[in-house]
């Protein structure tokens, strides 16, 4: 079993994530070499369309000290679809989106989940499963639409529609996720909305993002009310731009998340989560697609659709791009950094998110 040696922990302690990643690499005897590379090889041939080999050498060591560690510590690595290929390819044991990634910690085996993705995401896994460490390899990772909205807020929304349920998408605090009565992700939100309308209800209030709820509300069979919360990412894309690629490449499919804003999506093949985009591509087989959606999506997908080309205006999420192989093999040795979240706020929280995991079903 690998511990770190006490010098290291306690330079690390004070440190920025993954400034010790390679300081671990010397104490754990990984280094790139013949036989590493040898021993690699398998895993670098799926991986070579999208990670140049002149970056492999710095990922290949520390990916074989992630993936030994996991065995050690029983531990799981969850990573979301926005998350660069040596993550998602190399050591993660779960990919998916928001709702997958939520079901598949309620059901996580293992004592240690590692969470590659956002704060929220990492918040979620810690509800579900409050008897495993969930480490989160950088605090700093969060979301502009998680911010865009506090408990007290939504507290102020419940005083001002009264009896109108509350319907939060899953990039939110544990705090928020409190104050609601049903959580939802992009790829079942129309289905929760419209269950609450066959309940009786006539308004649903679907909080923070802007545009999802404005997308909602066009297959809603109820009255959508939004809040003025947006994703920094898709915020960006203009219908504009994405009419000026059809013009220029009249074959081009192009689909779209629906975080994006209503005319983008009307300019779009398809739109869905994260993860039904990548089944559209793998049922289609489109010759050229463009994903509007994180960067990080076209690189994950395009090992498994040799023949797809993909179009890239994409753009980044700074937040997801903050996880790192370095941060992650910290996260592992040290034990950090460690999520809770106050028990009265996580059972209140759960109850939001397991009725939306009922509501999915
Ligand atoms: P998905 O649930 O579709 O994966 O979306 C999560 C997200 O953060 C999109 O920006
Ligand atoms: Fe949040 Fe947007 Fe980043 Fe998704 S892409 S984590 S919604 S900021």
């Amino acid at each position: 079993m690998f511990t770190a040696s006490d010098s290291l922990r306690t330079a690390a302690m004070d440190a920025l994530p993954g400034q010790f990643g390679a300081r671990i690499l010397e104490e754990m005897d990984i280094a790139y070499s013949d036989g590493l590379a040898r021993d690699m090889a398998p895993l670098y041939e799926r991986v070579k369309s999208v990670i140049p080999s002149v970056e492999w050498p710095f990922f290949a060591p520390y990916i074989k000290a992630i993936n030994e560690l996991k065995k050690e510590k029983n531990a799981v690595i969850l990573a979301h679809n926005y998350q660069t290929p040596e993550i998602f390819h190399c050591i993660a044991d779960v990919v998916g989106d928001s709702l997958q990634l939520a079901i598949e910690a309620s059901q996580a085996e293992g004592d240690v989940i590692v969470q590659c993705g956002v704060h929220f995401m990492a918040e979620t896994s810690k509800l579900l499963c409050p008897e495993k460490t969930v480490l989160m390899p950088d605090m700093g990772a969060g979301c502009s639409l998680a911010e865009s909205i506090t408990a007290q807020d939504v507290r102020a929304l419940r005083e001002a529609y009264p009896g109108v349920p509350i319907v939060t998408y899953v990039n939110t605090s544990a705090a928020v996720k409190a104050e609601s009565d049903v959580c939802c992700t992009s790829s079942n939100a129309v289905k929760i909305v419209n269950g609450l309308g066959k309940s009786g209800a006539e308004r649903v209030l679907c909080i923070p993002d802007e545009y999802l709820a404005q997308n909602i509300a066009r297959e809603a069979d109820v009255e959508v009310i939004a809040w003025k919360g947006r994703c920094e990412v898709h915020e960006l894309f203009t219908a504009e731009e994405l009419q000026q690629y059809r013009e220029d490449d009249p074959g081009l499919k192009i689909i779209a998340h629906p975080e994006c804003k209503p005319d983008v999506l009307d300019e779009a093949d398809f739109s869905g989560s994260t993860s039904a985009m990548i089944k559209w591509v793998s049922d289609n087989q489109p010759e050229r697609v463009m994903m509007v959606t994180e960067c990080s999506m076209s690189d994950n997908i395009a090992v498994e659709n040799p023949q797809v080309n993909f179009v890239r205006p994409c753009n980044l999420c700074p937040h997801m791009k903050q996880i790192t192989l370095p941060k992650v093999l910290e996260a592992m040795v040290l034990n950090r950094t460690e999520i809770t979240v106050d028990a009265a706020v996580a059972d209140k929280a759960r109850a939001a998110v397991e009725r939306m995991i009922e509501l999915s079903k």
